[in-house]
C-alpha cells in the first residue's frame, strides 16, 4: 500500500506565478467509502495537513469508517455532520476550520438505488454540488476538487473516454453526476474558481457498503446466500482498488490544471463474472451460489478510461486487480464485525425491494 510521506511543505502549488499553499482540506462525504480512505491516506501522506470530514452520515456514511482517525491523528482530524446541501452548515465549515480547499466526496451513487428513485441523488449529487460551490465562490478558496465517476460518459463498446469526450449519462446516478461535474466547470468558466475534476472506474477496497457488487457478493458468499448476478454476467468495469484510486485525486488535486477534468482508471477491464468467480474461489466456495438473475434496467455494457491525462502528471496505480481483489475479499472476511451490522434494517428492506423478485424468477 502507498503511505509513503512526502517531505514538507508538499502543499504548495504554482498559481499566476506565484505559490499556493493548501492546509485545512474539507473533505466532503468523509465518511464514506472513498472519501474515507483518503482521509486516512491524506493524514498519513502530509504532516502539514488538516483534515476536516463534513458528512451528513446517511446509510453510506458510517462512523466506523474513520474510527482509527481519532487517536492517530486528533490534533488534524475533526468531524462534522452535516449535509453538502445545507449552506448554513457549510459556511459554518469553512468558517470554523478556515477552509482552503474542497474535496468533495459526498454523493449518492448507487445506479440500481438511483433506478428506485432519483430524488436523493438531485439533492445531493446536483443541488449539495452547488450549494459547495457557492461556498467556495463567496468565501474564497484555493482548490475545489469534484470525484466524479467514469459512468458520465455513458458506456463505451470499445476503445477508451477520454476527458474531451461529451458526457452522456444513460442512468440517473450518472446524469445527476454528469450534471453536478458540469456545474463545477461552469464555476470555473464563469467566476475563475480553481477547480479540478477526477473522474474515477469502479473502486474496491475496504470499508465499501455492501451494495456495490464487490462487497455485496463477498458478504453473501460468506453468508452462503445467492449471488444475484446480472443479465448475461459479460458486462464489462474497469476496476481500480480504492488507494490507487485516492492517490490518483491527490495527484490531480496537487499537480493537475485548475479548469480540467482527469480520468482515475487503472486500465484492468473484467467481466463481471470473472470478478464473481474470482470472490467465489478465494472464499473456497462452489459456483453454486451464483444466481442468474433479470438484468438492470438500461444497463451500461462497458466503461472504459484513457487515464493518460493523470499518468503524465506522474500517477501510477500500485496494485493489480488478481491480488488486490483477493486482498479486500480476505478484508471483508476478517472484519465481519464491520459489515454484519450494516447488513440490517433499512438494509433488508432495499436488498427485498432490489432482488426478492428478481431472485424469485431467476433467469
Ligand atoms: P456496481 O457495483 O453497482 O457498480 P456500477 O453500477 O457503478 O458499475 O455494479 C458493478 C457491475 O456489477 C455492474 O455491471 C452491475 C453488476 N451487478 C450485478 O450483476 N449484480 C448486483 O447485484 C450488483 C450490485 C451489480
Amino acid at each position: 500500500m502507498n503511505h509513503a510521506k512526502e517531505a514538507a511543505p508538499p502543499w504548495t502549488l504554482p498559481r499566476n506565478n506565484s505559490r499556493v499553499t493548501l492546509k485545512n482540506i474539507l473533505v466532503t462525504g468523509g465518511a464514506g467509502f472513498i472519501g474515507s480512505n483518503f482521509a486516512r491516506m491524506m493524514l498519513e501522506r502530509y504532516e502539514s495537513l488538516r483534515i476536516v470530514v463534513l458528512d451528513k452520515l446517511t446509510y453510506a456514511g458510517n462512523l466506523q469508517n474513520l474510527a482509527d482517525l481519532n487517536p492517530r491523528f486528533a490534533h488534524r482530524y475533526a468531524f462534522v455532520q452535516g449535509d453538502i446541501a445545507d449552506a448554513s452548515a457549510v459556511h459554518s465549515a469553512f468558517a470554523d476550520f478556515s477552509i482552503d480547499t474542497v474535496a468533495n466526496f459526498a454523493a449518492a451513487t448507487h445506479v440500481d438505488r438511483s433506478i428506485l428513485g432519483a430524488a436523493d441523488f438531485i439533492a445531493t449529487d446536483v443541488t449539495g454540488t452547488h450549494v459547495l460551490l457557492e461556498a467556495a465562490r463567496t468565501r474564497g478558496i484555493e482548490r475545489y476538487l469534484q470525484v466524479s465517476t467514469d459512468e458520465v460518459y455513458g458506456e463505451v463498446l470499445s476503445g477508451a473516454s477520454t476527458e474531451r469526450d461529451p458526457l452522456a449519462p444513460r442512468n440517473p446516478y450518472s446524469a445527476s453526476k454528469a450534471a453536478g461535474d458540469l456545474m463545477v466547470l461552469a464555476y470555473h468558466h464563469t467566476y475563475g474558481l480553481p477547480v479540478v475534476v477526477t473522474r474515477g472506474c469502479n473502486t474496491y477496497g475496504p470499508y465499501q457498503y455492501p451494495e456495490k457488487i464487490l462487497p455485496l457478493f463477498t458478504t453473501n458468499a460468506l453468508e452462503d446466500l445467492p449471488l444475484p448476478l446480472y443479465g448475461d454476467g459479460r458486462q464489462v468495469r474497469e476496476w481500480i482498488h480504492v488507494l490507487d484510486h485516492c492517490s490518483g485525486i491527490d495527484t490531480a488535486l496537487r499537480r493537475g490544471e485548475v479548469g480540467h477534468a482527469y480520468n482515475v482508471g487503472s486500465g484492468e477491464e473484467r467481466e463481471n463474472i470473472h470478478v464473481t468467480r474470482l470472490i467465489l474461489e478465494t472464499l473456497g466456495k462452489g459456483e453454486s451460489l451464483i444466481q442468474r438473475v433479470a438484468d438492470r434496467p438500461g444497463h451500461d455494457r462497458r466503461y472504459h478510461l484513457d487515464s493518460a491525462k493523470l499518468r503524465a502528471l506522474g500517477w501510477v496505480p500500485a496494485q493489480r486487480f488478481e491480488e488486490a481483489v483477493p486482498a479486500t475479499v480476505r478484508w471483508y472476511r476478517d472484519n465481519e464485525e464491520w459489515w454484519r451490522p450494516l447488513k440490517s434494517g433499512e438494509y433488508l428492506a432495499y436488498y427485498q425491494q432490489q432482488y426478492g423478485s428478481r431472485l424469485r424468477g431467476s433467469v
